[in-house]
């Protein structure tokens, strides 16, 4: 059985990132989404919130499952008995951060392999920083991730909204 892991911030998931999950699951025998701690971002969503909505929106997925750690990406994937990182590419700008990941991920395990799958053109552009930024400003953010997850950005930035900032 070959198991991977998808890990990600998901801050929130959009519609780019759900296109990975169904392919990666159309690929491996089980894939765990693992929301981690990007030590650079500040999250809008706490890992609970993430976890529920990612859930919600892979739910009719049988072979994929949520979690969520703190710590090593390296570390998890062994506790799971995982082999595999599987990291979406969107475009040349994300490669050197994505190979000095998978190069440090191997060195810090060489058991394990990272498999990129390369975004869809039309999903090429979509981040979830951009999808936050459009909402807090109030702009249309159909398309770009389901309505569940509209809702709970409109919730928040109605809440802490940056519009007058
Ligand atoms: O969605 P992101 O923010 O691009 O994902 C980056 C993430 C969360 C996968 C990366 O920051 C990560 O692996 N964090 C867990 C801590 C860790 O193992 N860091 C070393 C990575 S080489």
């Amino acid at each position: 059985m070959t198991i991977a892991v998808y890990p990600g911030s998901f801050d929130p998931i959009t519609y780019g990132h759900l296109d990975i999950i169904e392919r990666a699951a159309a690929v491996f025998d089980r894939v765990i989404v693992a929301v981690c701690l990007n030590p650079g971002k500040q999250p809008l969503f706490t890992m609970e919130e993430r976890v529920e909505m990612i859930a919600r929106e892979s739910a009719r997925l049988p072979n994929v499952d949520v979690n969520c750690f703190k710590g090593l990406l390296t570390e998890f994937v062994k506790r799971e008995d995982a082999r595999i990182i599987v990291r979406g590419l969107r475009a040349i700008s994300d490669f050197e951060s994505e190979f000095q990941m998978a190069l440090m991920n191997r060195k810090l395990d060489p058991e394990i392999e990272t498999v990129v799958l390369v975004a869809q053109p039309k999903y090429s552009y979509l981040s979830s920083s951009i999808v936050k930024e459009i909402a807090s400003l109030g702009g249309d953010i159909g398309g770009l991730v389901s309505d569940q997850v509209a809702r709970h950005l409109q919730e928040r930035f109605a809440l802490h909204g940056l519009r007058d900032e």
